[in-house]
């Protein structure tokens, strides 16, 4: 792959969200208040990391765009249920995401945990779904995004974000809090394409895996950067809401300076793990400078 990773985002964001669109039943079939809300969760500007994060790893590994789309296309929705439970008031309390008002303050409470319901199976329908030369690893791709997903990955860890809310944690236990909630799906999106390379060896699919899980934490802890130095409307969300909640974060313990120099340092060890791929992991290691240096 010659061109600039950025050239393609537009195709890839556009390759997802065509499957989304695909398998998302219409807004105007019942319930349709549940279906527009669910299509509201989807379509409302996200940046789509981590389908961006399952194509690039795609690429560094030699595969077909279109096995990557149902992998890309379950890890969204997956994380668009994580986003719109977060915000609820038992949560986070937050009435903007991505700029517009949070699914709840748009529909309503239960509606909106109804929506964030029905986003999950249907992440796992489309994993059922995979056919073709894939098909043989619809079983292993459902345990992965199952594992990230659950009480184990992004579910336990929201449980311990809230349980941490007023407490001080220590950095390594923000840091596996982070590994959990957020490291998770992220970690998922490339270790997915890694199920799907026929005959990779150990010590790539173990690089990949670190890879995901290093740049996984540095993610959460650039989220909170941004919530401490981003403005509302540059990052779609109401900035300072951890410090109003008490939140346990590696900014609000160690600092925005040391806060940073860890995310620098998590981003180099995730480009060491990138060392014998060559050429060929540009794409991911474009992606993992954007997920340290993004401004939303
Ligand atoms: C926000 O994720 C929630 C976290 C896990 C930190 P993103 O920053 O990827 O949100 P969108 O999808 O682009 O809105
Ligand atoms: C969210 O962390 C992690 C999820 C699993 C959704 P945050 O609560 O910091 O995410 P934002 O800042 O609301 O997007
Ligand atoms: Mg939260
Ligand atoms: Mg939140
Ligand atoms: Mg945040």
């Amino acid at each position: 792959m010659t061109a600039s990773f950025e050239s393609r985002i537009a195709h890839y964001t556009n390759r997802v969200e065509n499957m989304l669109d695909s398998v998302l039943p219409a807004a105007d079939v019942e319930p349709k208040r549940l279906h527009d809300a669910m299509r509201y969760a989807v379509f409302n500007g996200g940046k789509r990391v981590r389908p961006l994060l399952v194509y690039a790893a795609g690429e560094c590994l030699g595969l077909r765009e279109d096995t990557l789309d149902a992998p890309a296309a379950a890890i969204e929705l997956i994380h668009a249920f994580s986003l719109v439970h977060d915000d609820l008031p038992a949560m986070d309390d937050d009435d903007i995401r991505r700029g517009k008002p949070t699914v709840h303050r748009q529909f309503d409470e239960a509606t909106a945990i109804l929506a964030a319901d029905a986003l999950q199976p249907l992440a796992f329908r489309v994993l059922a779904d995979v056919r073709d030369a894939a098909a043989g690893c619809s079983a292993h791709l459902v345990r992965i995004v199952a594992d990230a997903a659950g009480s184990i990955g992004m579910t336990g860890g929201q449980s311990m974000d809230l349980a941490a809310e007023g407490q001080s944690l220590t950095a390594d236990e923000i840091e596996y809090m982070y590994s959990l909630k957020t490291g998770a799906l992220i970690h998922a999106a490339v270790i997915c394409a890694a199920a799907l390379a026929e005959d990779l060896p150990d010590d790539r699919a173990s690089a990949i895996d670190a890879f995901g899980r290093t740049i996984g934490v540095a993610f959460q802890i650039k989220d909170d950067i941004l919530d401490v130095e981003g403005e509302t409307e540059v990052i779609g969300k109401r900035s300072g809401a951890d410090q109003r909640l008490g939140k346990a974060t590696y900014p609000g313990l160690v600092g925005i300076e040391e806060a940073r120099a860890r995310c620098d340092s998590l981003l180099r060890s995730a480009l060491e793990q990138l060392d014998d791929f060559g050429d060929d992991a540009d794409s991911l290691r474009w992606l993992a400078r954007f997920i340290v240096e993004r401004g939303n």
